[in-house]
């Protein structure tokens, strides 16, 4: 199928899988994809290293915005796709645990690690081309994207494909845990100042509860086609 040169944002609640439909888009239709999530998620562990955030989850904003000035978090490609890294170090495992999972959110609101996130995303996606998910792409990071998905999905089942993930990852986790850390950052991300999550109003829903990944290929293509022709 021909896929013209668009840039596609899908924006939605935690683990509604997101980046699973965005890197399968990005192999079938060669677009680079980006996770913007991964990006928070390493100024997040920055932080959590550099004792800028308390055992109660409490952020030294002063501090952390001091060090976003030389802070090197980056994207980088390699045989298997991109990585994210902060300085020379590939952080693909650390960022995803439970740990930087209970604090990023409440690191995303501030207004200035924002601002150092978009500016990195949007310079990535200059090339277009480019699927990217998160939870501002279509509203604030690329306003003018060509298509915008906004995924949903039921909270068990979002709880239950994170533990899976999780565990196949051999992090240890329990269902409380993990959908308690699902509600609380959906909770921080809608309700922020700064470019909080919300659908934008081009943007078309996608709720994949009972839906496989083959399934969502199947809509996105129907999608593109309705738009664009074959
Ligand atoms: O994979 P999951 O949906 O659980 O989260 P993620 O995409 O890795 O994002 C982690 C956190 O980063 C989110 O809960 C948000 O607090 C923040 N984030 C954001 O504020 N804006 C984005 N564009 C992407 C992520």
């Amino acid at each position: 199928m021909h896929v013209p040169d668009i840039i596609i944002a899908i924006d939605g609640y935690s683990s509604t899988g997101k980046s699973s439909f965005a890197k399968l888009i990005a192999k079938e239709f060669s677009f680079l994809y980006l996770d913007s999530g991964a990006m928070y998620r390493a100024v997040t562990l920055f932080a959590m290293r550099n004792g800028m955030i308390s055992e109660e989850g409490a952020v030294d904003t002063g501090s952390l915005n001091d060090a976003l000035q030389s802070l090197d978090i980056h994207f980088g490609k390699g045989a298997d796709g991109w990585h994210t890294f902060i300085g020379e170090e590939c952080v693909d495992q650390d960022i995803r645990t439970i740990g930087v999972s209970s604090n990023v959110s409440p690191v995303a609101v501030i207004p200035e690690v924002r601002r150092y996130v978009d500016t990195k995303l949007v310079e990535y996606g200059r090339a277009g081309r480019v699927v990217m998910d998160g939870r501002d792409i279509g509203t604030t990071v690329f306003p003018n994207a060509d298509i915008k998905i906004f995924m949903v999905a039921d909270d068990n089942v979002r709880a239950e494909r994170r533990l899976k993930e999780m565990r196949a990852s051999g992090q240890e986790a329990d269902f409380a845990t993990v959908l308690a850390n699902l509600k609380s950052r959906d909770y921080i991300d809608s309700h922020r100042e700064t470019s909080p999550l919300r659908q934008a109003e081009d943007a078309v829903v996608l709720d994949n509860t009972d839906m496989t990944l083959e399934d969502q290929m199947e809509w996105i293509k129907a999608l593109i086609k309705s738009r664009y022709g074959e």
